[in-house]
């Protein structure tokens, strides 16, 4: 039987400057705990940032005018906003209230910008090196013991309310773990399991050091299996297009499913009739209605090759000239290796009637791909463009 145990350690209020080390060894001394070989030490995020005197007096902050442009957008004070643009390397989006940011390869909602167990008036901001923080809390509180110690913050998951531990950083122990060779329970190999260790132990002392009212700013674990170690721990990361969220919101177009089977072929029959003598290229196109009519077309090839016509502009203009004016989607057919991808000009032409219409791309060989215009097309110039509050001036 394996026991792990998780103790807390209360200090007084932590205040900007002063020394977080000296108030763990009191809260510890006060308790009659002392660390023994072995034991992991998870500290909050916070209380290191704030013993760093890393908290801002947002009166004293002046905004920019990126600050000022952006704040608006994500429903932010321009105070706020400012900190987030220094402390950042990069917005990723946001919603009200939250702007994604990249730090160093990490997503952080605004950039670890917190209002939480911040003074009056303040907020905490990150440890400004929170390996050097880890490292350096490690060798002074340790005082000769083997032990780890790992900053803690919280995060959530992607639609999943509620937060759960994630280590900042972590000194004295390998962060992740792992498992790939080891054997499930019916004998077979993990391919991909790799353990996150250091995160699972954050969200252990989290149990009982609560989110902060409770003034319990760090807590030691006791059996956790994870091997000390005299150097290392930087928390591994991977890149954006290998990480299963990034990568997945940003793959438009997506893999065909089904759906637009009859759609796709009417755009096939009327590849068939490509006037291309040119460029030997045929093209098809089919456009669904919303009143549920299907028009097809070819693309028309011409001596002077800019007089050519694609398939979807022509499909396009036939549905027009029969009076339609809304659209659910758009099949493109190409004689290609890969799914056909509309050109610019029938881009513009198709998000003039909405971004929602879906464009199913696909060759003769059954491989499809689909994405709406306005993935296809993202900042499009639209007639909302036009539109103007002032009226110009001549
Ligand atoms: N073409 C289309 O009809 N649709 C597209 O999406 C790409 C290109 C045509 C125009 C021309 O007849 C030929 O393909 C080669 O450019």
């Amino acid at each position: 039987m394996s026991l792990l145990e998780v103790l807390g350690i209360k200090t007084e209020l932590v205040k900007v400057g002063q020394d977080l080390v000296q108030a763990l060894c009191r809260g510890m001394e006060k308790a009659g705990l002392a660390l023994e070989d072995g034991d992991v030490v998870v500290v909050s995020e916070s209380a290191v940032a704030t013993s760093e005197g890393r908290v801002a007096n947002l009166e004293e902050i002046v905004p920019g005018e990126m600050a000022r442009t952006l704040a608006p957008r994500y429903n932010k004070d321009p105070r706020e906003m400012e900190l987030i643009l220094q402390e950042s390397d990069q917005i990723v989006g946001g919603i009200p209230g939250v702007v994604l940011t990249m730090k160093k390869g990490f997503l952080y909602p605004n950039a670890g910008i917190d209002h939480s167990n911040a003074p009056p008036g303040h907020v905490v901001l990150f440890p400004k090196d929170p390996q050097r923080s880890a490292a350096e809390i490690r060798r002074r509180l340790g005082r000769g013991k083997r032990i780890g110690v790992i900053i803690g913050d919280s995060r959530t998951h992607p639609l999943r309310l509620g937060c759960v531990g994630v280590a900042l950083a972590c000194e004295g122990l390998e962060p992740v773990e792992d498992a790939r060779g080891e054997r499930d329970l019916y004998g077979r190999e993990l391919r991909i399991t790799r353990k996150a260790v250091a995160d699972n132990l954050v969200s252990a002392a989290q149990v009982v050091m609560g989110e902060g009212g409770e003034g319990i700013p760090a807590a030691i674990i006791r059996g956790a299996p994870a091997e000390i170690k005299e150097v290392g721990g930087e928390i591994p990361k991977i890149p954006p297009k290998e990480c299963m969220y990034i990568g997945a919101l940003q793959t438009a177009p997506r893999p065909y499913i089904g759906g637009y089977d009859h759609l796709l072929e009417k755009a096939r029959q009327a590849l068939q009739k490509a006037y291309a003598p040119y460029s030997g290229f045929k093209v098809g196109a089919a456009m669904l209605c919303k009143s549920g009519a299907i028009y097809s077309a070819c693309n028309v090839e011409n001596a002077s090759s800019g007089a050519d016509i694609c398939a979807e502009r022509a499909a396009i203009a036939r549905a027009l000239a029969s009076g339609e004016r809304e659209f659910q989607a758009m099949a493109v057919v190409g004689d290609c290796d890969e799914p056909i991808a509309p050109c610019g000009i029938c881009r513009q032409t198709l998000i003039e009637f909405g971004g929602e219409i879906d464009v199913i791309m696909a060759n003769l060989h059954g491989k499809a791909v689909v994405a709406s215009i306005s993935e296809l097309l993202p900042l499009a110039f639209t007639a909302a463009s036009l539109e103007r509050k002032e009226s110009p001036e001549l």
